[in-house]
């Protein structure tokens, strides 16, 4: 029996691999094509059966013309059918199964076209109540409304798709570069930031006793897998996490969330923050790239309809270098400028979005590293410049045209005596005395960054608003799903 079903697979497996798909996964949805496949003309002339979502249904006299859409791309493929397959159930949004023979069509817009067969409605939809309306273009604020079904426009799935291949896109730029993956954990007992934007965690339920944690110290989940990176970077010299983080900023700004992305990198053996700000520049670079050509058309349907005009600052932002400026130099470029700001700007001072974006225009809306923050802006981990009388630390930020802060970074403090010191002032040698081992114990000058991952698609693709580029956005006042 196990040779029979051997031989089944194997011969399965034989199809599949000419249409680019696993073995196994064929296996399993053996004839059914995605549309994608089905448009590259792979299966011509064969029987083939496609399931996806009616995008448009256009009955005339003696023929009936569907758009079915399964996800695979933005394109959706047509589906001819003599009359007598129409049924009233065929309605925009429907859920379908079609069997039919891939033929060449007769019209240049649409080279591939399914002759359907047999056409099964698997589920009905009504129009009139379904929030998307056949042919119109709502916009992102609209969709927003609807987290449950917005990944059923084209807008929403191009981003998701471009989602998809950006994630591989920075893995495979880690991998290319002999960087390590570690998966950092979610709950943690530290706050990396020392901001205070943490969410606990505990249990809930009946048994539960509220006097005791869980974990027996206050548990929450990470702001940034930074410290357990700097752990491993101590063994494999390059090291990356990419998840899922979490900030309890009360924030209903356009670029902040309650849990977003981050892709973090810790670099060991480091001589000067050059070699960080030169891994995140190819990393943005290469990811970019690999973007653009790998969703060619999901990206332009946002650079031609959702911001018209971007494609020309991201192809430029890929092209040149970055300038690199100190704070010292930020703030004298803001105190040259006429634009009056909300937000200070003496030396001292946080740079606020407004004061990064000024910047990142002033030097010609492309990306730029400011260096040397103030040290007292920095959290404990940075390194100190030891420079006196402004006394800055080793940290830097990448600012990005539309988005503003994109990446943080800085070299990380390897010297025992000035951590120990930091610590102690403000009370936390005790609970980072494993961190202190790290200088203990063979420690190298080191450093690394974070990467806000929806900021970068915010970038790449102009979107304003961060809601629009994560699946499912959790922010101050709204969970919903
Ligand atoms: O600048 P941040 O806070 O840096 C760190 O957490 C470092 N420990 C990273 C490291 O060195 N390994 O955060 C890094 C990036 C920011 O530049 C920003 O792009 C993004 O994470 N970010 C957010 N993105 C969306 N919503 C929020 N609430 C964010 N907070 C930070
Ligand atoms: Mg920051």
């Amino acid at each position: 029996m196990f040779q029979a079903a051997a031989k089944t697979l194997s011969a399965a497996s034989t199809a599949s691999v000419s249409r680019g798909l696993s073995s196994s996964f064929r296996y399993y949805c053996e004839k059914t094509l995605r549309v994608s496949e089905a448009l590259s003309g792979a299966e011509l002339g064969t029987d083939v059966k496609v399931q996806g979502w009616v995008r448009s249904v256009r009955p005339q006299k003696t023929n009936l013309f569907l758009h079915v859409n399964d996800g695979s791309s933005l394109q959706s493929l047509q589906v001819v059918a003599g009359s007598e397959l129409n049924d009233p159930l065929l309605t925009f949004g429907s859920a379908v199964e079609v069997t039919g023979i891939l033929k060449k069509s007769p019209h240049q817009k649409q080279p591939i076209e399914l002759e359907a067969e047999k056409i099964h409605v698997v589920g009905k939809c009504n129009p009139l109540d379904f929030p998307f309306k056949i042919k119109e273009r709502h916009d992102l604020e609209y969709i927003r409304q609807f987290p449950h079904l917005r990944c059923r426009t084209n807008a929403f799935s191009s981003l998701l798709r471009i989602r998809s291949e950006a994630t591989t896109a920075i893995h495979s730029y880690f991998k290319e570069n002999g960087f390590v993956q570690i998966h950092t954990p979610i709950i943690t007992s530290n706050d990396c930031e020392g901001a205070g934007e943490l969410f606990q965690v505990e249990p809930s339920g009946p048994d539960h006793d509220e006097d005791q944690n869980f974990f027996s110290v206050p548990a929450f989940l990470t702001v940034s897998g930074q410290l357990h990176l700097e752990v491993m970077s101590g063994a494999f010299s390059r090291v990356y996490t990419f998840g899922p983080t979490f900030r309890a900023e009360n924030s209903q700004s356009r670029r902040h969330l309650a849990e977003f992305y981050m892709v973090e990198a810790e670099v060991s053996f480091t001589q000067s923050l050059e070699d960080l700000t030169k891994v995140m520049e190819d990393m943005f670079r290469s990811a970019t790239e690999h973007v653009l050509a790998h969703c060619a058309e999901d990206v332009d349907l946002f650079h031609k309809h959702v911001t018209p005009g971007h494609r020309g600052t991201v192809e430029a932002m890929t092209k040149r270098r970055f300038p690199v400026i100190t704070y010292s130099e930020a703030i004298d470029i803001l105190n040259g400028s006429s634009q009056k700001f909300v937000f200070p700007t003496n030396w001292g001072c946080d740079l606020q979005t407004e004061h990064e974006k000024y910047l990142v225009k002033h030097c010609g809306n492309t990306p730029v590293f400011v260096t040397d923050y103030p040290y007292d802006l920095k959290p404990f981990y940075a390194r100190d410049n030891l420079d006196r009388p402004k006394h800055t630390a080793a940290a830097v930020d990448l600012l990005v045209p539309g988005v503003g802060e994109l990446c943080g970074g800085s070299l990380r403090e390897e010297r025992l005596d000035l951590l120990s010191a930091r610590l102690e002032a403000v009370g936390l040698e005790d609970t980072y005395s494993w961190y202190l081992d790290l200088r203990r114990f063979g420690s190298v000058p080191h450093g690394g960054f974070g990467l806000g991952f929806e900021r970068f698609l915010q970038c790449i693709l102009g979107v304003d608003n961060i809601k629009d580029v994560v699946p499912f956005p959790r922010f101050s006042h709204s969970c919903p799903l």
